[in-house]
């Protein structure tokens, strides 16, 4: 009789990484995230404690957080701006704690960290808090110490995260950013019923959409299978594609060691465009309707000097299909949620890049899943 399985593989429920594991628990921990909220059709966040006259005062909010989480803040910022038209800021921690950041009671701070330990994190939110703001965090870890600090807490419900890579914590990161945002925009008056019952039931189909692209995975493994030996990777998108395509950038460099940078789409004339060269591989995340036509000019330059494209785009996107080389479909969901649903395919490309150059997905180089150092 021979035991052929270890603790470890047996964590791992059979996926051959942890993070492949946890990028399918995304559409679960979404739900686990959103659907609790929402009572009788209505955004319900008991934890927060914020009243439409206290929101009233609020004069900017700072959006503050390290590394993956401080792109779902980006994010949050395009996301509270739009609805709630509350001005947001956001920083790196440990940029925001050191630099006398300018903050009475009349900011809310939103603090992001799966952990609830980075220690710049912490320190940023202690410096908010002895200036007089109001502290709200959205944390993963319940009773971790920026949980435990914070006026309000707002915990995504993403359960354990193994792989140092963050994968199913952004999208429930994302998940409480849209809570926040569609919260606010109500109390202030800014949107209007019939919108907001719309995006609740769009935040409500999200955890399906995912399911459609996790079955489609087969589509980007091949991909990665032939461009795992590309040397430099660009990713451009504009509006919230931009700030997925900071969090596809750090992905993919952090796991397969690729060089890689994100830029928005507009800024590639001002330097990026030097770079692209016969071959170039471009990812371009484009879900975002209203800025279409310039993503489409944008593949075309990079095009014209020889990249190779491959967009993110919606299913009913018949441009997206003729721009580009390759282009992996998403369900047709409104672009204003695009970027939870969106952001999986990136995840699977880093995954399935690391894995053809036969790296530690799980535990790569020189990172650590929680920083509680300097
Ligand atoms: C480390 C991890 C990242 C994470 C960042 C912030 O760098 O490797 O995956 O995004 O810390 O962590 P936090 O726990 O605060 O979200």
């Amino acid at each position: 009789f021979k035991v052929n399985w270890d603790v470890s593989s047996a964590e791992k429920a059979g996926y051959e990484h942890f993070m492949i594991k946890e990028i399918f628990e995304e559409p679960k921990v979404i739900k686990d995230t959103i659907n609790p909220r929402i009572k009788d059709g209505k955004i319900s966040l008991d934890s927060i404690n914020l009243t439409s006259e206290d929101l009233e005062k609020i004069e900017k909010i700072y959006i503050v957080a390290c590394g993956t989480a401080y792109h779902a803040g980006v994010a949050g910022k395009y996301l509270i701006e739009k609805l709630a038209r509350i001005p947001v800021e956001v920083d790196v921690a440990s940029e925001f704690r050191y630099r006398d950041p300018i903050i009475s009671d009349k900011n809310l701070v939103i603090i992001i960290s799966q952990s609830g330990e980075t220690l710049d994190t912490l320190f940023a939110l202690r410096e908010a808090k002895k200036k007089g703001a109001r502290v709200l965090s959205i944390v993963n870890v319940v009773g971790s110490s920026i949980a435990r600090e914070s006026n309000d807490v707002l915990y995504t419900w993403a359960g354990p995260e193994i792989a140092v890579a963050s994968t199913k914590a952004y999208n429930t990161q994302l998940s409480a950013l849209y809570l926040i945002a569609l919260d606010f925009a109500m109390k202030k008056g800014r949107i209007d019923e019939e919108f907001y019952k719309r995006i609740i039931e769009e935040l409500r189909n999200i955890p399906k959409a995912i399911e459609s692209i996790l079955e489609n995975k087969e589509i980007i493994q091949k991909f990665a299978s032939e461009h795992y030996n590309a040397k430099s990777i660009f990713f451009i998108g504009r509006g919230f594609d931009y700030a997925l395509s900071m969090e596809g950038s750090l992905k993919l460099k952090e796991i397969s060691y690729i060089h890689s940078e994100a830029y928005a789409g507009g800024e590639l004339k001002h330097g990026t465009i030097a770079l692209i060269e016969e071959g170039t591989l471009v990812i371009c995340p484009m879900t975002q309707d209203d800025l279409m036509e310039k993503m489409i000019s944008n593949i075309r330059e990079v095009k014209a000097r020889g990249a190779t494209v491959l967009a993110i785009a919606k299913e009913s996107n018949k441009q997206a299909e003729k721009a580009a080389d390759v282009v992996f479909t998403i369900p047709d969901v409104d672009s204003l949620v695009a970027p939870i649903v969106a952001v999986t395919p990136l995840q699977l490309f880093a995954y399935y890049m690391a894995v053809q150059k036969g790296c530690d997905v799980d535990k790569p180089r020189n990172l650590a899943k929680s920083v509680t150092v300097e």
